[in-house]
């Protein structure tokens, strides 16, 4: 599935053949970016490529498609940069302590900046340093608390007001309520809202902790004018907010709040395109997260709105800050290290979780906005996808070559062109006939089966039971004269009229969970993917446009998009209405309100677990829905993004999360496609897809060199799908990240900080892929511990540092982590065929010789095993030689007809001489040359408990 800019970054995909050759770096096609947005970063005469890479800027041709128009070679990869100009030497303050006097509205000339009375001193032009600014200490514009805190039943609040209205805004609050609770120890609340008007207030559930609030970890602490607040970690006394970084104010279109950060070890953030995992506070960048269908440019705003941050503290305490706020907002990254807040609604309503460790932080956040569901075991499979199969010979092609090459397979996809005229819970009997027959053939092979829906419903058909069903129902969106909301999205070719449900509404509810769950009559899906829910519309707001009012035009606009155009671009207006509130408050909640309708009706539909794909999700999405990283690039950077957005979602609660491998926008090639496949396999989320009008790109297109690999790679993810599936059990059960960055399980150890191009699984898995074109080396990080080849069980001979490592084309780097055991199965073409295999183990020894580690496994697929019982759960332990299994749950019989067969032990000092299984002699295990001992045939009956000894 593409977006409304497919043409656009279609060609842009394609701007620079004749650069095609520029090795990586700041080459053409890393960070190239669209025309439009591309900031000179060499205006005088004599660009060359040297100089432009010198000024760490993007050397790239002008898109060939733009006729006769004079766009940069060289610019900023920031298309919101802006270089410094001359200092200025009067009144001059420090940029990062600043306080803008405009307000953040479009900068103001130096004349509006003296009749305000503040300084001018514009030595960054443009740039988010205000040029224009007061400072705070001058600041009679700010709030003023009124008397003492008073306690309340769990914290404490009063109450601030404001003397001196500032002209530069209207309907500014000049009495606001600050409450800060402390809902447990570990867990703080501050809230700040007018005292006497009613906000939005976003409706997502948040949890109460488990636990008590008799010993906070945290202090909250005052100035009183201006009035501003810090959050301070009683142990360490380390600051992690404070808000007397720059101006606080209150307006009802205009909020904005600036605090320092203790460390610029901060993470998060997003939805956006983010290119270092940690974030770089010396690029100045601004991100911009408002619901929006377009391709990653850099910052600019995605699909998803995750205000959400984590930031290692000196000395590795770790803490998380979520923003409970849905309306358009803005983060601006200044040095200092410190943050600009601006938001255009609602009211200010943040959560503190204070770890300390980053475990904690994510268990704590998601114990409050939710975890995901236990994803099904097949939904652990490869995936494969393209829109633009046009035909069902071209779909059974890609599965045939799939299948030739016997690469694992366990779900196949139909995108929109599987659908008639595009309408959603129909197929087209003309170019795909005998679907649904195909996919019983699918089922038979053990593959599973996903497609798309899409919320725009087209009007134009008399009997279409979705459109006339709705009207009766009366489900749409309205403007303001209560007449459904009209756009256009793919029916018809994009000519037919369509209307939006409104899912917030219980009756668009059961509408929709009835259209779902019926649909299953027709393709008999086994998961759904909800696609184009930002919303997307092909219209600006609406087929009339939008009246000119302050919802569609706010005075103060974030840039929502690459292209700097009005929030309705491409969406619905602000003043549309649905059944909460307008869709300025509303806008960034559609995928998150339609997520659990259709988790509903899959559900209904399937009789099982399902799955559901939302492309835009909200704080708390991972309820119901899980989510793709969308439209991404056939680039090489691309690789490397790709980890940072899948950790990213990982720390906000929702692990089952992968890019689109080989890339969507643009052609892929076989030497992307190697690599990018090999790493493919270690997203929690894996599959291949990609956009119409490019060349097939799934691992079967490119040969036998690209499927093998592939194939090799998938089968380590599939040999280790019991670990991954206990990960997720984890995850489930305790909040736990999946997919994580290496500092997640070394926050002591800050040379793991800025790494992004190395993972884990869990706490036992350390991946370091290729990410460059004709690279066969990897330098990579190995922290503190024991690590292990997984292929070979070589000890790495380096800890707490870096290693170069050769890696040939056709392999991926995979080390286990000392003192963990991780529980396999033998791979298959499919989960289903896998899941017959036996089980096995690989212990890998710490420096005292221990390990631990545990597995999770019940039928896969049906709802809730882990409430209901239904599940089989082992813990393992190793210590002294001896290895044992205890069962702690047996609540899945068919464990009892699988086996146990191998033990891979690595890490033992001296070779083995004797293995006893359960008191028996074992005969058939080998000391390995790499000092693994691999033993055979054990036959265990795969839910009793054992031990093993080795001696
Ligand atoms: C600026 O200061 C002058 C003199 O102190 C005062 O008269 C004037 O009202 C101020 N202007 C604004 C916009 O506050
Ligand atoms: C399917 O599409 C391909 C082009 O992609 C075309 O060559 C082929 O004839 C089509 N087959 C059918 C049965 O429509
Ligand atoms: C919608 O349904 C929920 C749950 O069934 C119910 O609590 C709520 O009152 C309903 N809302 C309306 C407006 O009927
Ligand atoms: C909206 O109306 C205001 C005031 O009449 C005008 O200045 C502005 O240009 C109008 N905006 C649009 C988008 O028409
Ligand atoms: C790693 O080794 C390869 C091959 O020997 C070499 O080309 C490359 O420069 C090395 N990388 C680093 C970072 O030292």
């Amino acid at each position: 599935m593409t977006t409304r800019l497919y043409v656009a970054l279609f060609l842009a995909a394609f701007a620079c053949p004749g650069f095609a050759q520029v090795p990586e770096g700041y080459g053409c096609m890393e960070g190239n970016l669209p025309n439009e947005v591309r900031q000179d970063c060499h205006p005088e005469p004599g660009a060359s490529e040297q100089i432009c890479r010198a000024r760490g800027c993007v050397w790239c041709g002008p898109d060939p498609s733009a006729d006769g128009q004079n766009f940069p070679h060289c610019f900023y990869r920031n298309p919101f940069y802006v270089a410094p100009g001359p200092s200025c030497d009067v009144g001059y303050v420090q940029p990062a302590l600043r306080v803008d006097c405009t307000d953040g509205t479009e900068p103001m000339g130096e004349m509006g900046c003296r009749y305000r009375n503040c300084t001018w001193c514009p030595d960054v032009p443009g740039s988010m340093y205000p040029p224009c600014f007061t400072s705070a200490a001058v600041d009679d514009t700010g709030y003023a608390m009124v008397g003492e805190p008073v306690q309340t039943p769990g914290g404490i609040s009063f109450t601030i007001t404001k003397s001196l209205i500032s002209p530069q805004f209207e309907n500014q609050f000049t009495t606001l309520n600050f409450e800060a609770t402390f809902q447990s120890d570990y867990r703080l609340r501050i809230k700040i809202s007018p005292s006497d008007t009613q906000r939005f207030e976003v409706p997502i559930q948040i949890d109460p902790p488990a636990g008590s609030n008799a010993n906070l970890l945290y202090d909250v602490t005052f100035t009183r004018s201006p009035f501003s607040f810090r959050v301070v970690r009683k142990s360490s006394g380390a600051v992690l907010f404070d808000t007397s970084a720059g101006k606080f104010q209150f307006a009802d279109q205009f909020i904005t709040m600036s605090w320092r950060l203790p460390t610029e070890n901060v993470y998060g953030l997003g939805e956006n395109e983010q290119r270092s995992f940690k974030h770089d506070f010396a690029e100045r960048l601004k991100y911009t997260l408002y619901a929006s269908d377009q391709a990653p440019y850099f910052t600019s705003s995605l699909y998803g709105t995750h205000p959400v941050y984590t930031v290692i503290e000196n000395g590795g305490n770790t803490h998380m800050v979520a923003i409970i706020n849905s309306n358009a907002q803005e983060f601006h990254l200044l040095p200092g290290p410190s943050m600009k807040y601006i938001t255009i609604g609602g009211l200010i309503d943040m959560y503190f979780f204070l770890g300390p460790t980053p475990d904690q932080t994510v268990q704590q956040f998601t114990e409050a906005v939710g975890r995901s569901q236990m994803p099904a075991y097949w939904s652990l499979g490869f995936q494969l996808c393209r829109w633009g199969y046009d035909n069902i010979t071209n779909m059974k092609a890609a599965v045939d070559r799939t299948e030739f090459y016997q690469i694992p397979h366990d779900v196949q996809y139909g995108d929109i062109d599987i659908m008639r005229d595009e309408l959603d819970f129909t197929y087209s009997e003309v170019n795909f006939p005998g679907l649904p027959a195909y996919i019983e053939e699918l089922k038979g092979k053990g593959i599973k089966f996903i497609t798309i829906l899409d919320p725009a419903i087209s009007t134009i058909d008399a009997d279409y039971e979705p459109y006339t069903l709705g009207t009766e129902m009366d489900v749409w969106i309205k403007r303001q004269d209560g007449t459904p909301m009209t756009g256009h999205v793919w029916p018809y070719g994009a000519t037919a009229p369509c209307h939006f449900p409104d899912y917030a509404k219980n009756s668009t509810r059961e509408w929709w969970i009835y259209l779902v769950d019926k649909f299953h009559d027709l393709l008999a899906y086994d998961g759904l993917w909800i696609d184009m829910n930002e919303p997307a519309n092909f219209d600006n707001g609406d087929i009339q446009g939008c009246a000119n009012n302050t919802w569609n035009y706010p005075p103060y606009q974030p840039k929502t998009d690459a292209n700097k155009a009005d929030m309705h671009f491409k969406t619905l207006c602000g003043d549309h209405v649905d059944s909460v509130s307008i869709h300025y408050n509303t806008h960034s909640l559609y995928g998150w309100f339609e997520s659990e309708p259709t988790l509903i009706g899959a559900r209904s539909g399937t009789g099982k677990r399902s799955l559901v794909l939302s492309r835009s999700t909200f704080i708390g999405s991972q309820r119901w829905a899980s989510h793709w990283l969308g439209d991404n690039w056939s680039h090489w950077s691309n690789l490397h993004f790709s980890i940072i957005g899948v950790m990213q979602f990982n720390l906000w609660g929702m692990p089952y999360v992968g890019p689109d491998t080989c890339g969507f926008i643009g052609n892929s090639n076989a030497a992307m496609c190697q690599r990018w496949g090999e790493l493919g396999a270690f997203y929690p989320f894996s599959r291949n897809h990609n956009v119409r009008d490019t060349i097939d790109q799934d691992p079967g297109a490119w040969g036998a060199q690209v499927a093998a690999s592939t194939k090799a790679a998938l089968e380590v993810r599939y040999t280790l799908l019991p670990y991954l599936y206990t990960l997720f059990y984890h995850h489930v059960s305790s909040g736990t990240a999946v997919f994580r960055p290496l500092w997640y399980n070394h926050q002591d150890d800050s040379r793991t900080y800025p790494i992004d191009r190395q993972f884990m699984w869990g706490a036992g898995l350390l991946i370091s892929p290729v990410l460059t074109e004709a690279t066969t080396w990897v330098t990579a990080y190995f922290p503190n511990s024991r690590h292990f080849s997984y292929y070979t069980g070589d000890e790495i001979p380096v800890r707490g540092n870096t290693l170069n490592m050769t890696a040939p084309l056709d392999f991926i780097h995979v080390h286990v982590v000392g003192g963990n055991v991780l529980p396999t199965q033998e791979p298959a073409r499919n989960t289903e065929a896998a899941r017959l295999n036996p089980l096995g183990v690989i212990v890998a020894l710490d420096d005292g010789g221990s390990a631990v580690g545990d597995l999770f496994y019940d039928d896969g697929d049906s709802i809730d095993t882990h409430l209901t019982g239904a599940y089989f759960h082992a813990v393992y332990t190793m210590s002294s030689g001896t290895l044992t299994s205890t069962v702690v749950h047996d609540g899945y019989p068919e464990m009892g007809t699988k086996t146990l067969n191998t033990i891979r032990l690595m890490g033992l000092t001296t070779p083995a001489t004797s293995v006893t299984v359960n008191g028996v002699s074992h005969t058939d295990f080998e000391n390995l040359e790499s000092g693994e001992v691999l033993v055979r045939n054990l036959n265990l009956v795969a839910n009793s408990a054992f031990t093993v000894v080795f001696a």
